[in-house]
């Protein structure tokens, strides 16, 4: 990726070091993997688990970025791109329209396998790339970033942050009898994971409405997440919530 065709985000384009990477750094990845793997064997989405074999994630070692891309690009037109940390909306959301995911090279320590304030590379791709290869959410992502990058109304932005939240990070899905996790802070957290698959949380089906009134919660477990049906429901969601922005009754 040329870093001469983004404009916001620019600046935050960098190069994955794979070579840099230590031997621990491959087996905390190693570690994180192996330790969620077995409950998302059971309860994360067909689609989050199909995904993860067309990308081909390895347990063994850290993802090398390009290799990813070069699966995901005949596919989807996504690519997992190297970013140096956090970055402001404007650059993320641009990022997202050119299909380009924000992804994050460093990995938290052994010492925090739970938690780290700051997405890492164990976030970015084990919990969000893999979806980026089912079409009806690359397209759906394609377009949020879209219709974020073209407003800078921040009441707007809030409550399309809310939809995000509860879709792309915290969502989970209705399959058959079961409900299933597909958002990247579910797959990519133990606590979260066990927390919705042993009932510690509510589950109503999702709503537009409910999700927009439901202001987001960083510091604490979910007591309330919102079910789809499909990915397609995700994607109606934001068309509609994209009429209500340009009517101006968000
Ligand atoms: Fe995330």
């Amino acid at each position: 990726m040329q870093t001469e065709v983004f404009s916001a985000a620019a600046p935050y384009i960098i190069q994955q070091d794979y070579a840099a990477y230590t031997s621990e750094q491959h087996s905390v990845w190693s570690e994180l993997v192996r330790r969620v793997l077995p409950a998302l064997e059971q309860h994360a989405a067909a689609e989050y688990l199909d995904g993860l074999q067309i990308i081909g994630l390895e347990e063994n070692r850290l993802p090398d970025l390009e290799a990813i891309s070069s699966r995901l690009r005949p596919r989807t037109g996504w690519s997992s791109t190297p970013v140096s940390g956090f970055l402001p909306a404007p650059a993320f959301f641009e990022m997202l329209a050119m299909r380009c995911f924000p992804t994050t090279t460093w990995l938290r320590s052994r010492q925090s396998l739970e938690y780290t304030p700051e997405p890492d590379i164990f976030h970015d791709v084990f919990g969000h790339v893999p979806l980026h290869a089912h079409r009806v959410f690359a397209d759906f992502l394609e377009h949020y970033g879209r219709v974020c990058a073209a407003t800078s109304d921040a009441g707007v932005l809030e409550k399309l942050g809310r939809l995000f939240w509860y879709t792309v990070e915290f969502g989970v899905m209705r399959q058959g009898q079961e409900i299933k996790v597909y958002g990247s802070g579910l797959i990519s957290s133990h606590r979260e994971c066990s927390n919705v698959i042993s009932g510690g949380c509510a589950i109503r089906d999702f709503s537009l409405d409910e999700v927009l009134n439901t202001p987001v919660k960083v510091d604490e477990l979910h007591h309330l997440l919102f079910a789809v049906s499909s990915f397609d429901q995700v994607f109606e969601a934001m068309h509609q919530a994209e009429r209500r922005a340009r009517e101006g009754r968000l």
